[in-house]
């Protein structure tokens, strides 16, 4: 029977955002953490300036929970329908964030430079302090004209933004929580008070 996740999409054409605490059982995000601390451990890390993060492209059978978490019928029927033709998944990004005196890009409000459609999962249980996914509701038409009017991630500098930052809703939930948006959503994350966070994410693009 072919998924056709009606509803998730619907909520993404409205909002821009799905959110879903507890997707995943917490015992399952836990077995996933393992192999996400094991990707950092042994892949070849990037540079982020929050913590640690490794990009994995297609298939990654060393890490079976990990291969096809995102690359799998739900979520490939979600970027479809979303997209409303068919796309691509493209790779997936683990992130272990911790506190740090650094500032990432994505510390700042903004919307992504490069458009996708982005499915992230917390891999911990996230609170306020741990650099939870913040977003402003209702920015998704916002940051599309953004992008679409050219601007080169200079966003920590726009105004505009700023006075946006009253309406951030922080992603608070339990590891397994589910978010998927578009990255026109004005959103942010990662700034550690205390404790850290991991997250996986993948992306989808035309
Ligand atoms: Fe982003």
């Amino acid at each position: 029977m072919k998924i056709i996740p009606k509803h998730i999409i619907e909520t993404l054409n409205k909002d821009g955002i799905y959110i879903c605490k507890g997707f995943l059982h917490k015992v399952t995000a836990e077995e996933i953490k393992k192999e996400a601390k094991l990707a950092i451990l042994n892949e070849e890390k990037y540079d982020y300036s929050f913590g640690d993060a490794v990009k994995l492209y297609g298939k990654c059978p060393q890490y079976p929970l990990i291969n096809g978490l995102f690359d799998c019928e739900l979520f490939n029927a979600i970027a479809d329908g979303w997209y409303d033709m068919p796309n691509k998944y493209e790779s997936s990004i683990i992130t272990h964030e911790y506190k740090s005196d650094n500032m990432a890009s994505n510390s700042f409000l903004h919307a992504d430079k490069n458009h996708a459609l982005s499915v992230f999962l917390y891999l911990n249980d996230v609170d306020e302090d741990c650099g939870p996914f913040s977003y402003v509701p209702g920015s998704v038409g916002y940051g599309s004209r953004l992008r679409m009017s050219g601007y080169k991630n200079q966003l920590k500098q726009h105004k505009d933004l700023l006075y946006l930052k009253e309406n951030v809703v922080d992603v608070i939930g339990p590891a397994g929580t589910l978010v998927i948006f578009s990255t026109d959503v004005i959103h942010m994350g990662g700034c550690v008070n205390n404790g850290e966070r991991w997250a996986i994410r993948g992306h989808w693009r035309p």
